[in-house]
């Protein structure tokens, strides 16, 4: 499905019926990362899931993408849905980064977070300049450098092996997102605030899901959330690197569904 959303065509999943479980996804991804979520958990939720502005089947528009402006997207998604009751986000990396800003702007919207491979800090200042960088040479050049160096650190590093086909579809997915949609969302991510000052107040049911094989983000990130969030549930995927929901999508979905039926 295709509708103009806050100023651009967003294309976004809408399946199933019940509580509404909004999916966002990662950088430099987009929604078909959740196909394994979207199929099984429409049978008993409204499970939503769009493509970010400049990923996917959405329309590029140049950046930033700030995360306060990706999370206003979500909003006016939801918006347009006539979704009134309160939602479940579930975020995976930047997706994460996205739930911590819709958070603080829409906080009243939300019945519960699910936080993927992701944190809560800030880019450090070396990281903002390599982020900076990385922008400016996607735009000159196209999206292969950051196709290129992520690749190889998304999976666990046996997954290649084991998972051929899953590591395919996984460039192929990371191949579809366009130079403004990569450029945009590194300058976003680069100012995006710190959030661990907000951690010990978030007083919604939350778990927090991470692959123990994460090259991208370290386990040890979600085990500090963890401690700080009152109430989170931490679940570690031992067989995952960063993208446990479709390295280990029946473990994934089982604790998805555990901590939904809690609710
Ligand atoms: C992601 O997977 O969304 C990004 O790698 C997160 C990041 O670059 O900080």
């Amino acid at each position: 499905m295709k509708q103009t959303i806050n100023g651009f065509e967003m294309a976004y999943i809408d399946k199933g019926t019940g509580i509404p479980l909004l999916f966002v996804h990662g950088f430099p991804l987009n929604k078909s990362m959740w196909s394994p979520q979207i199929e099984h958990l429409s049978q008993s939720f409204r499970v939503i899931a769009p493509d970010l502005r400049g990923h996917g089947d959405s329309e590029s528009l140049p950046g930033p993408y700030p995360m306060e402006l990706l999370a206003d997207d979500l909003n006016a998604l939801l918006n347009y849905l006539e979704i009134k009751e309160p939602v479940i986000l579930c975020g995976l990396s930047m997706g994460g980064y996205i739930l911590f800003a819709f958070y603080r702007k829409y906080h009243r919207r939300l019945a519960g977070l699910i936080f993927t491979s992701t944190r809560a800090g800030a880019d450090s200042p070396e990281a903002q300049q390599t982020r900076e960088q990385t922008a400016a040479r996607v735009l000159k050049e196209g999206i292969t450098p950051v196709v290129d160096g992520m690749f190889p650190k998304l999976l666990a590093p046996n997954n290649y092996h084991v998972m051929p086909e899953l590591a395919e579809e996984v460039k192929t997915i990371l191949n579809s997102t366009s130079v403004e949609g990569v450029a945009g969302a590194l300058q976003g991510m680069k100012v995006r605030l710190d959030s661990t000052p907000i951690l010990p107040e978030i007083n919604l049911p939350t778990l927090i899901i991470h692959g123990k094989q994460d090259q991208i983000i370290p386990v040890s990130e979600a085990e500090k959330m963890a401690s700080v969030i009152p109430s989170a549930g931490l679940k570690i995927l031992s067989d995952s690197g960063h993208l446990p929901n479709l390295e280990q999508p029946d473990d994934f979905n089982l604790t998805l569904r555990g901590f939904l039926g809690r609710l």
